[in-house]
C-alpha cells in the first residue's frame, strides 16, 4: 500500500479488541467504509507458541476490508521479525505495532504502552520489525502521549525510525480514556514530523464522533489521517459524509444486526469467536422502541447464534 496515495485526510477504523474482527469490518465496509482498516491487536509471542491456532482468527480478513493493516504487540523482537514475515505472506497491506494499550496486565509484562519507558527494547523491536518489513512494506506505530505525564521525547524517538505512519491517541497511559483527547499535542507531533521525518503519515485519534468533526480536526492540525474507534458504537455509518443512522427505523437497525449475526454464524461455525463478543453490539442496534430493553436482555442471554437470530426475526416479524 502506498500511503501517499490515500485521500487527504484519510479515515481509519481503529483497532478494537473483541470488536473489529473480520465480521464487523465487513459490516462497516458495507455501510460506510473507511479508507484503511486495522485488525485487533495480536500477540507475536502467542503466535509463536502452541496457542497460535487460537489467535489466528484475529488475523482473518476478506477482500472487502482493504487496505488492511495487521496490528501486533508483544515482547520478543525475534517474534516480531518472524510474525511480520508471516503477515506479509498472508497478504496484509501493512503492519502496526501497538505501543499504546494501557491494560494493567499487559503493562506489567512490559508490553504496549510500557514500551514508552523502555527505549532500549523499543529500539530492538523497531530494528527487527523494519528488517522483516523491508523498505516497501508499511510499518507503523500506534501510541499515546506519554506514561504518567506527556512526554514529547517519545514521539521524537519514534520518528527517528522513519515510520510510514504514526497514529497518536491523544492521551497518556495514566489517563486511560478518562479525559478528553488532547488534539493540540497531536498537532505538535505533526509539526515535529515536518522537520524530523517528513514522509511519516500522522494520524490523530480520540473522541471523534463524525466524519465532519474528523475533517475539521485534520484541517486545523494539518494531519494526514483521522482514526475513529468508539464512534462506530454510536453510528455504524460514522465514515459516511452524511450518515443516515438517525433516520433509520428500529427495524432497519435490527436488520443490520441480523446481517451481522448471520455473518458471524457463517464465519465462526466452530466457536472460533466467543458468542458474548456480540453483546457489545446490542446497544448499537436495539434501541428506540417499546420493549428494546427486554429484547436486549434476551439477546445478551442467548446461548447460540440460532437463538439470537430467532429472537431478532421474531421481533421484526411482529
Ligand atoms: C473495546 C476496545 C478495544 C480496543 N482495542 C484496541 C486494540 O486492540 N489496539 C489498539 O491499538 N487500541 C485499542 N483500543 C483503543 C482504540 O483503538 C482507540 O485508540 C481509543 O478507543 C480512542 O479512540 P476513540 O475515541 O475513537 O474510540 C480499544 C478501544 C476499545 C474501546
Amino acid at each position: 500500500m502506498d500511503l501517499t496515495r490515500l485521500p487527504k485526510p484519510f479515515f481509519v477504523l481503529a483497532p478494537m479488541d473483541d470488536v473489529t474482527d473480520t465480521v464487523f469490518r465487513q459490516i462497516i465496509a458495507d455501510t460506510a467504509p473507511p479508507d484503511v482498516y486495522f485488525t485487533e491487536f495480536v500477540n507475536v509471542d502467542g503466535l509463536r507458541s502452541p496457542g497460535r491456532q487460537r489467535l489466528l482468527p484475529k488475523l482473518q480478513f476478506s477482500q472487502k476490508e482493504r487496505p488492511i493493516i495487521a496490528q501486533i504487540w508483544g515482547k520478543n523482537p525475534e517474534n516480531y521479525y518472524k510474525t511480520i514475515l508471516d503477515i506479509k505472506k498472508m497478504g496484509f497491506d501493512g503492519v502496526d505495532i501497538n505501543m499504546g494499550c494501557p491494560d494493567k496486565t499487559i503493562v506489567k509484562n512490559g508490553c504496549c504502552s510500557a514500551l514508552i519507558a523502555n527505549r532500549g527494547l523499543t529500539g530492538e523491536i523497531m530494528s527487527a520489525s523494519r528488517e522483516a518489513a523491508g523498505d516497501d512494506f508499511p510499518l507503523s506505530v500506534k501510541t499515546r502521549l506519554g506514561l504518567k505525564e506527556v512526554d514529547m521525547t517519545w514521539p521524537e524517538y519514534l520518528l527517528s525510525f522513519k515510520l510510514n505512519m504514526l497514529s497518536i491517541h491523544g492521551r497518556t497511559q495514566k489517563q486511560m480514556s478518562k479525559v478528553p483527547a488532547n488534539w493540540e499535542l497531536i498537532g505538535e507531533i505533526r509539526k515535529m514530523r515536518d522537520s524530523l521525518s517528513p514522509a511519516t503519515r500522522i494520524v490523530g485519534n480520540g473522541d471523534v464522533k463524525s466524519r465532519k468533526q474528523g475533517k475539521e480536526l485534520a484541517e486545523t492540525y494539518k494531519l494526514d489521517g483521522i482514526m475513529i474507534g468508539r464512534g462506530v458504537f454510536d453510528d455504524p455509518f460514522v465514515f459516511a459524509p452524511e450518515s443516515p443512522w438517525q433516520t433509520l427505523a428500529p427495524d432497519q437497525k435490527i436488520s443490520l444486526y441480523t446481517k451481522q449475526v448471520e455473518l458471524f454464524a457463517k464465519t465462526w461455525p466452530n466457536g472460533e469467536r466467543k458468542l458474548h463478543t456480540l453483546n457489545k453490539f446490542c446497544k448499537i442496534y436495539v434501541n428506540g422502541f417499546d420493549g428494546a430493553k427486554e429484547l436486549r436482555e434476551n439477546l445478551m442471554n442467548a446461548k447460540s447464534t440460532h437463538e439470537l437470530l430467532s429472537l431478532l426475526t421474531h421481533r421484526n416479524a411482529a
